[in-house]
């Protein structure tokens, strides 16, 4: 597979998690379930009129074809499942942080939980940010995935708890697992372990889908070596080609050496700005580079997805009509149709 050439200018990091959720304004549940932000005034409401003709005008120009420069693929309707299990296991996986991981993990998950599937979100990020954005607080919890991983007598299925979405469970983490990628060192089978941990669960779900953190490090080998595919999301900006060719080496490296069976499944375009060449010119880039690869859904930017963290749901419960909530639901019909 070619992979991109870096871009020539130097690097200058795009907007952060922190800078995004300080920005954000809760809606009430009444007004939530549009596409912006819920500020209720008149030239807002301006602004949404003349943002929805631009929508429809550019849907009636694009004649079908979508974001990624493609015509959309046909993709079939999920078929039902007549039992659950063997798991299929995905690594969310970008070293570059703010990409859109988590709120991936959590909005997929909850997509393919729709579509019948059983789900086990695993938070592999010492940060903590997925079990936070499914409403729990894992400074409070006293047995994460780091107790799973690091001590033989504590049991996954002790650790993993429901979430308040039908058929989705959560494997949590918190800081402590930030001492784990010193502590794994040591051990025999180090790159296997959490593979080794998810055994005994894999036919109680349909995925396992783990929310690397930013680092090429140990705990995200450990989730390659797990995986069936790797998701890569990569937000749309000019230097989020950077570090993707490092990335695919990585990958490459565990493929031969511990994980034949690792596949990417696709890349997953986010924080996509229609209104902007920029965006579009990136798109372009990142499908020239990747191909058939590059998922037809993309995801734009939107301030309903920092606004979900904060709610503690994903997308599709907090915002069901919403168009992130479509996109993330049209993302989980390709993840299952690959
Ligand atoms: N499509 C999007 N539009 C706008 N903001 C987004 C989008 N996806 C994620 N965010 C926000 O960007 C920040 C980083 O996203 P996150 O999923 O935590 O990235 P990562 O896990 O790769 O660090 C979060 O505040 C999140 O709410
Ligand atoms: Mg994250």
């Amino acid at each position: 597979m070619s992979t991109p050439n870096e871009p020539a200018k130097p690097s200058a990091s795009a907007g952060s998690a922190a800078a995004s959720l300080s920005q954000v304004t809760i809606a009430t549940p009444a007004e939530h379930d549009g596409d912006e932000p819920s500020e209720d005034t008149i030239s807002s409401r301006g602004r949404k009129a003349k943002r929805a003709k631009e929508t429809k005008q550019q849907e009636r120009d694009n004649d079908g074809i979508g974001p990624t420069g493609r015509p959309y693929r046909e993709i079939p309707e999920p078929p039902p499942l007549e039992r659950h299990g063997p798991a299929l296991v995905m690594a969310m996986c970008n070293q570059k942080g703010g990409v859109g991981k988590t709120t991936s993990t959590i909005n997929l998950g909850a997509a393919l939980a729709e579509c019948g599937r059983r789900v086990l979100l695993v938070d592999f990020d010492p940060q903590g940010a997925l079990s936070v954005g499914l409403g729990i607080q894992p400074h409070e919890l006293d047995q994460t995935v780091y107790n799973v991983i690091m001590e033989r007598s504590v049991s996954i299925t002790d650790t993993i708890r429901k979430t308040r979405v039908d058929g989705v469970d959560l494997l949590p983490s918190n800081i402590d697992l930030s001492a784990a990628e010193v502590q794994l060192v040591a051990e025999v089978g180090r790159e296997h372990t959490l593979l080794r941990v998810l055994r005994p669960v894999m036919n109680d779900y349909d995925y396992v889908l783990v929310d690397c953190q930013p680092s090429l490090g140990l705990l995200t080998v450990n989730a390659l070596t797990a995986a069936d595919g790797v998701i890569i999301p990569l937000e749309c900006e000019f230097f989020s080609l950077r570090g993707v060719a490092l990335l695919i080496d990585t990958i490459e490296k565990v493929q031969e050496r511990l994980n034949p069976k690792l596949d990417i499944t696709g890349i997953l375009a986010t924080m996509y700005d229609p209104r902007t060449l920029h965006s579009k010119e990136v798109m372009a880039r990142v499908v020239e580079a990747f191909g058939d690869i590059v998922f037809d859904t993309v995801i734009n930017r939107t301030v309903r997805f920092p606004e979900t963290t904060v709610a503690g749901e994903p997308i599709t419960t907090w915002a069901p009509k919403s168009a992130g909530a479509a996109a993330y639901r049209a993302l989980a019909r390709e993840v299952i149709a690959r």
